[in-house]
Order: structure tokens, then C-alpha cells, then sequence
């Protein structure tokens, strides 16, 4: 399967309709760590909604408007990541992750939203890469501050989670600033 390294044993792949039975199972496996923060942690049940899932994300995929990764630790699923949106027109996109809580801590969603990040802006010209999470999901926030990311505002009670409407706090890349900081880091400035 095509595939980008993460780290030794880990890897960014295709999440797709045809793994539909073991991204239930990986659901049913993290849905309590997601739940705070995920709707479709709480909507995912079975392998017919994991296909519906993955099918949306296939059909957005198809159109050039969205796509979802998954990250496998030794073969297993194990966490993932998404363009949760994606305008080709604006030049702005949003990116998503998740991990199981037995993968937090090595760095591997950082990694892969890096290489997400350069795809978008060398590759497909994105102007802006949007972040967007709870402030007090602070790890979610740390890999946005890890990569950079400027924080610039929160819009309130935007986002329904399972009867509780988290804020959105945003956080963005340009794709200017993204060329400067990797420049920096290759001459080591
Ligand atoms: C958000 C989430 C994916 C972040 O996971 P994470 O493991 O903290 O993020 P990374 O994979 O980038 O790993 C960073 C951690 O690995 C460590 N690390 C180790 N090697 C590293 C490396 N080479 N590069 C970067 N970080 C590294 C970092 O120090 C950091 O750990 P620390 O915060 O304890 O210091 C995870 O907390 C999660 O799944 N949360 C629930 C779902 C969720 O909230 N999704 C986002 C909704 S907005």
C-alpha cells in the first residue's frame, strides 16, 4: 500500500470505503479518548457508519474538497488525519487528527500534519492551512504551536460535540511563513 514514514514503524496510508470493518474496530478502540472532542466518535457504531464515513470522505476526496489518512503504528491502525476541508479556489484548507491514546507522545501527528502541510502549499498551492480546536484541548493545540501555527481568534460555542458546543479557537499557516520557517531550519537560523 502507498504509504509515507512517520517514524521507524509508523506511517501516514489511504483510509478508505474498503477498510471499513477495521476502522469500526479502531473506533470502538479510541472512542472514549476522542469523545471530548470528535462528533463522529459518538456516531460511528458500526462497520456500516464506518463506511459511511470513509465513502464521504472518498466522495470529498474525489472532488478535490477533503481527505482522510490513516497512521498505522506496525501495521495497525492506530490514529489518523484529514483535510477536513479543502478549497482549491481560496487556497484555504483545514486540517484534523486523532490518535489512540497508546500512540500519543512520539510525535508521529506532527510529523504527518508537516508532510500535510507541505503537500498542501508546495504541492496544490494552498495560501492558508487552518487549524482549529477547543483551547483547552491543549494537546491539540501544542501540535498547532509545535508546527508554528498563529493563533488569531476563538469563535464561541461553534462546535457540537454530543449535546456540548465546544469553542473554536483558530490557529493558521501561510503558506509565505511556512517557506520561511523551513528555510530557517535548513540553514539553521
Ligand atoms: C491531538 C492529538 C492527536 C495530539 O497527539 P500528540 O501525541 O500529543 O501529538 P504528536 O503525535 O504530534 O506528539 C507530540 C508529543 O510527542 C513528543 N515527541 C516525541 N518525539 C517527537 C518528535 N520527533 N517530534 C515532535 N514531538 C515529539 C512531544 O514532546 C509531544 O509530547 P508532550 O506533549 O508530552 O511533550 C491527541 O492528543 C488526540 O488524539 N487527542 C484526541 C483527539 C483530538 O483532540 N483531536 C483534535 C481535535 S481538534
Amino acid at each position: 500500500m502507498l504509504s509515507h514514514p512517520l517514524a521507524p514503524g509508523a506511517e501516514l496510508c489511504p483510509l478508505e470505503p474498503w477498510q471499513a470493518e477495521e476502522f469500526a474496530a479502531h473506533v470502538d478502540q479510541v472512542r472514549e479518548h476522542l469523545a471530548p472532542w470528535i462528533p463522529w466518535a459518538h456516531t460511528i457504531v458500526d462497520a456500516e457508519s464506518a463506511r459511511a464515513h470513509l465513502q464521504r470522505y472518498a466522495d470529498l476526496q474525489a472532488r478535490d474538497e477533503g481527505r482522510l489518512y490513516g497512521i498505522r503504528v506496525d501495521g495497525k491502525l492506530a490514529g489518523g488525519t484529514l483535510f477536513r476541508t479543502f478549497h482549491g479556489q481560496s487556497g484555504v484548507c483545514e486540517v484534523g487528527v486523532w490518535l489512540d491514546r497508546g500512540a500519543v507522545g512520539r510525535g508521529l501527528v506532527t510529523a504527518a500534519v508537516r508532510a500535510m502541510v507541505d503537500w498542501a502549499i508546495d504541492v496544490r498551492g494552498m495560501t492558508r492551512v487552518e487549524w482549529r480546536a477547543d483551547p483547552s484541548n491543549t494537546r491539540s493545540v501544542a501540535v498547532a504551536e509545535r508546527l508554528g501555527f498563529t493563533f488569531e481568534g476563538v469563535l464561541r460555542q461553534t462546535f457540537p460535540v454530543a449535546g456540548r458546543r465546544l469553542d473554536s479557537g483558530i490557529w493558521s499557516m501561510l503558506a509565505d511563513e511556512w517557506h520561511e520557517a523551513r528555510a530557517a531550519a535548513q540553514t539553521g537560523r
